[in-house]
């Protein structure tokens, strides 16, 4: 039984948003599987998809998971039985959709710059390529005369948790500028083009559904004039909450600003079956991961007590990318004082820190904490700097008393070794 404090001061997501039950969970994961280990809930992530589909309750609805957030195999099964399908930006993610069982028709195609061999690729599966460039849709039109596409518009409106996750207005690469709606317009009809979406997605992280709003609507005037359309595509960046007690998008409001206009709009628009996609990544997974890793060393120096980790910002990249918070317990001595740390890995960087200057209960040597609130652009992030292998993946399981599951071992640094000099010389074994 978990102490009270312990209780308060957790945060780890239920699907219901109260206490959940997982930390005595993830210490049982910690000690079958060993540290550093990345662990996923599934009753988290389903309750995400539960909670966006009954906000966009009315509307003729498509949700896509955008795989780039974490594309762990387990967690893209839930995804598919959830019925979602997938927005995916690399040959890879392309690849590994179709391979998890997702129908062609059900994968978006969003790779930006992408080449002509890329684009060859995804036409050839049947998959529907999203396109952001007027050179791309050129050369698309001149390859496939008479084909489907989607269009990426820009709509000169971005927002985000950080300037490098905001991918629209006139700093962003992406998408085509709405501005030359007109030359889209041109090279669809020059090729015979039909357009069956358009699609925009602003940046990520977003908690403010005026921000969205203001961006719909400029997809949505311009939607005004395309009678073929299948689809608009309004894109993902739904922020969620790190810090305790950061209050969460307000769903409600969103229902009430957004996907009542969405429904007006089909009501007036002539196309017969337009649909409506949003394709968020963090969402669905971010508060149902948790990063375990042990605390190796306590160093007091300079008045400042670190903490250090057999873990850091080659797993887990984003406080040094992003400055991002994510909040860290100690599952070991939940009830310890409360004292003040950095969190630190094990890289040779000064970056490499999970936090900074932050209040957790009493840590000791040995002691595993976990981070919270990981499960997107975590592990899809992670890295082999400094020649560490990744952390281990493990699913907590939604079925009641489940014990956690071994998704994905981690590898010994040996072995690491081994298939690195592989690629490099075709020989495990080889002296250089
Ligand atoms: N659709 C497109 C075309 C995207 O580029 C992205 C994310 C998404 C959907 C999903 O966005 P989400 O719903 O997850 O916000 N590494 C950053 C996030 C970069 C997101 C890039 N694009 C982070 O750790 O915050």
């Amino acid at each position: 039984m978990l102490p009270l404090f312990f209780e308060a001061s957790f945060r780890m997501r239920a699907p219901d948003d109260k206490f959940p039950p997982t930390a005595s969970r993830l210490l049982e994961a910690a000690e079958a599987f060993g540290t550093p280990t990345y662990v996923y809930d599934e009753a988290v992530v389903r309750a995400r998809v539960a909670r966006l589909r009954e906000h966009l309750k009315g509307l003729p609805l498509r949700l896509l998971y955008a795989m780039k957030a974490n594309a762990n195999p387990a967690l893209l099964k839930i995804i598919r039985e959830e019925g979602l399908g997938v927005d995916v930006v690399s040959p890879g993610e392309m690849e590994l959709a179709l391979r998890i069982g997702f129908l062609p028709e059900r994968i978006l195609f969003s790779a930006n710059n992408m080449t002509d061999d890329e684009m060859h690729e995804a036409h050839g599966q049947g998959v529907m390529l999203n396109i952001g460039e007027l050179s791309r849709l050129a050369r698309f039109g001149e390859a496939y005369p008479g084909a489907e596409v989607c269009v990426r518009l820009n709509p000169a409106v971005g927002g985000g948790h950080h300037a490098h996750v905001v991918t629209g207005g006139e700093r962003s690469k992406f998408g085509i500028p709405v501005a030359d709606l007109g030359r889209v317009r041109a090279l669809l009809r020059k090729h015979d083009l039909r357009l069956a979406g358009l699609h925009q997605h602003i940046g990520s992280g977003i908690m403010s559904t005026s921000l969205i709003w203001r961006a719909v609507r400029v997809l949505l005037e311009a939607a005004r004039s395309f009678d073929e359309l299948s689809f608009i595509n309004l894109g993902g960046g739904f922020g969620v909450p790190y810090r305790p007690g950061e209050r969460p998008l307000d769903l409600e409001n969103f229902h009430r600003a957004i996907v009542e206009p969405l429904k007006a709009f089909r009501a007036a628009h002539p196309s017969p079956d337009l649909t409506f996609l949003f394709e968020p990544g963090r969402y669905f997974v971010a508060e149902a991961g948790a990063l375990l890793t042990r605390v190796n060393t306590l160093k007091a120096a300079n008045g400042r007590l670190f903490a250090g980790t057999d873990s850091g910002m080659n797993h887990l990249i984003r406080p040094a990318i992003y400055d991002a918070y994510h909040h860290v317990v100690n599952l070991s001595n939940p009830d310890g004082p409360l004292r003040t740390y950095d969190v630190v890995g094990n890289i040779c960087e000064s970056g490499d820190y999970f936090a900074r200057d932050r209040e957790i209960a009493e840590i000791r040597e040995g002691d595993v904490l976990a981070v919270l609130d990981v499960g997107a652009y975590g592990l899809s992030m992670a890295s082999l700097y400094n020649l560490r292998p990744l952390p281990a993946e493990a699913l907590l399981p939604a079925a009641p008393g489940a014990a956690p599951r071994l998704l994905r071992p981690r590898r010994s640094p040996r072995a690491l070794i081994d298939a690195f000099l592989a690629e490099h010389t075709g020989r495990a074994r080889a002296t250089v």
